[in-house]
């Protein structure tokens, strides 16, 4: 039985590790080929570490071994050329582009909006807003070139549609992913190219679940066991974070012709967190 994006080729941002990684893999399992970049490196303001050229290597290792192919480049969003020259480079090797997943994005430590310092401010929006702008732009004119339609998935956040103090630049920057999304879809609709956003609440990735993210929500609490208690009960569904499969599957949706008619859309995979 064919793959549900058999013989299609996608690109994926932030495929290092993470959520990235579990897109790459899941796209790869049913049919696709593979274009990753990620930053390898560290990013000012994030405190948990960050992914190295040996995890984007093992991501490809990875897609490899399910028989697929990956061209994958260390490239940072906030850079086009180098995203144009990663994603040129993989429609050379692979002959086509069809999916862009833009999910590369930072947690950065913040502060309150009256005292958070401009850099601070501007380094997420950078990445977490314009990178994806930037993500997209890299791949549209080889969808278009390809006169077979696409799909984009911009990866925002349940913090895409409500506040979370502390975090004024990653709530903004989310926020923003929405109205780049709705923009995107009615300008892309007449390329049958589909624009669409996923808004995961916790998901089990270095960004979420280190001791940082635990000290910083719950200061009072002494040990991460107390976190995810905390935190499964911002969840209805009672978990305390998803696993990155969870959100891959759902991309994996938007991605496929499943969704053929499914244009601007957010689309929360947040264990009913939105409900509250
Ligand atoms: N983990 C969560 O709880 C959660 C919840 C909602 C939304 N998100 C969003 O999901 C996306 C994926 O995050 P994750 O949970 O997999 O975290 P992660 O830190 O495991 O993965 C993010 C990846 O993006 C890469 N990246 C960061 N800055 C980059 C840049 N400038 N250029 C290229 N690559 C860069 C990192 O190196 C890393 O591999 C992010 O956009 C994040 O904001 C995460």
């Amino acid at each position: 039985m064919p793959g549900r994006v058999e013989g299609k080729v996608a690109f994926i941002t932030g495929a290092a590790r993470g959520q990235g990684r579990s897109h790459a893999l899941r796209l790869a399992q049913e049919g696709a080929d593979i274009i990753a970049v990620d930053i390898c490196g560290p990013v000012d303001g994030v405190m948990y570490p960050m992914p190295g050229p040996g995890d984007l290597a093992e991501t490809a290792k990875e897609v490899e071994a399910l028989d697929r192919r990956i061209v994958a480049t260390q490239a940072d969003v906030r850079d086009f050329e180098a995203l144009k020259a990663a994603v040129d480079d993989g429609v050379a090797q692979l002959g086509r582009l069809d999916i862009v997943v833009a999910n590369a994005g930072i947690g950065a430590l913040g502060a309150s909006l009256a005292k958070m310092d401009s850099k601070t401010w501007q380094d997420t929006i950078d990445i977490n807003l314009t990178g994806v702008w930037l993500s997209a732009k890299a791949g549209i004119p080889h969808l278009i070139a390809g006169g077979r339609g696409g799909s984009i998935v911009l990866t925002s956040s349940v913090g895409g549609v409500k506040g979370m103090e502390g975090a004024g630049h990653y709530v903004a920057a989310k926020h923003g992913v929405i109205g780049l999304m709705r923009t995107l879809a009615l300008e892309m609709a007449h390329h049958k190219v589909r624009v669409n956003t996923i808004m995961p609440t916790q998901v089990n990735t270095p960004m979420a679940v280190n001791e940082g993210t635990f000290r910083l929500f719950r200061p009072d609490l002494e040990n991460p066991d107390d976190f995810a208690v905390a935190s499964a009960m911002t969840n209805p569904l009672q978990v305390p974070w998803m696993e990155p499969v969870d959100i891959s599957n759902a991309v994996l949706f938007l991605a496929s012709d499943e969704s053929r008619y499914i244009t601007g859309l957010m689309l929360p995979v947040d264990a009913g967190s939105l409900l509250k």
